[in-house]
């Protein structure tokens, strides 16, 4: 067997409280390969580590679950191309769980009670484009990732407590259910309000965020919200 044959690429493991990095040496199935995190991973699993925890579904981007960070930044593994020497580890912004898995709860449980929509499902009445362009959220969260706002909940991640403050994603889900011609107007401004019940006022000062899918969330989602809320934009 060549050395060319390989690639070496760290996984960083997570186990009672113990993170270790190992060198995990993958066996190109093709000369030239550059697989994607996820093939690395499930290699990993099938010939050295049966145990090795980490998410995948759809392998299409399609179902977010399998974010990782790829040398520190936020990636889909299914779709995030990895060479030599490159690090996956769990995304920073999340608990880790095992391995490459996070608590992702927090996030959706921080919805609870924000769509109160009276009258479901209606296929008659038609929404506007720019509601559909936040439908194809695939809730990856990928976007938590240096957002000020979600910083703001360290010390409840560190201490397991329910997170206070937002992130593009909740705000997303926000500004979708102000777009939603089924909600009420007098629920669109309550809307508004979690937004800053949040920590909307996080973004008047920031660059933007980054979608890991590219939803355009500055132009669709922070701005208006922000003139919404404090007539800026
Ligand atoms: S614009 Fe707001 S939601 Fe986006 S990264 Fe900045 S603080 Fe977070
Ligand atoms: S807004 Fe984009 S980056 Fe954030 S959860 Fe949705 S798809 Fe992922
Ligand atoms: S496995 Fe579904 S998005 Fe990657």
């Amino acid at each position: 067997m060549n050395k060319e044959d390989f690639i070496t690429i760290k996984i960083d493991l997570y186990r009672r409280n113990i993170r270790e990095t190992i060198d995990f040496a993958y066996k190109k199935r093709f000369i030239n390969e550059r697989p994607m995190a996820l093939d690395v991973l499930l290699q990993a699993q099938e010939t050295q580590l049966d145990d090795l925890a980490f998410r995948y579904g759809c392998r299409a981007r399609n179902c977010g679950v399998c974010t990782v960070d790829v040398n520190n930044k936020p990636r889909l593994a299914c779709r995030a191309r990895v060479k030599n020497g490159d690090k996956i580890s769990p995304i920073a912004t999340l608990p880790v769980i095992k391995d490459l898995i996070v608590k992702r709860d927090g996030i959706a449980r921080q919805m609870n009670g924000y769509n109160n929509i009276t009258s479901k499902n209606n296929l008659n009445v038609e929404a506007e484009k720019e509601y559909h362009h936040l439908t194809s959220c695939i809730e990856c969260y990928a976007c938590l990732d240096g957002c000020p706002m979600h910083s703001r909940n360290k010390i409840n991640l560190e201490n397991n407590e329910p997170y206070e403050s937002g992130n593009p994603f909740s705000l997303l889900k926000i500004q979708r259910l102000i777009l939603d011609p089924l909600t009420p107007e007098i629920e669109k401004n309550n809307l508004v309000k979690k937004a800053k019940d949040l920590g909307l006022d996080a973004c008047i000062d920031c660059p933007g965020c980054k979608c890991g899918v590219g939803i355009n969330l500055k132009d669709e989602v922070i701005k208006p919200l922000l003139t919404q809320a404090y007539n800026k934009s």
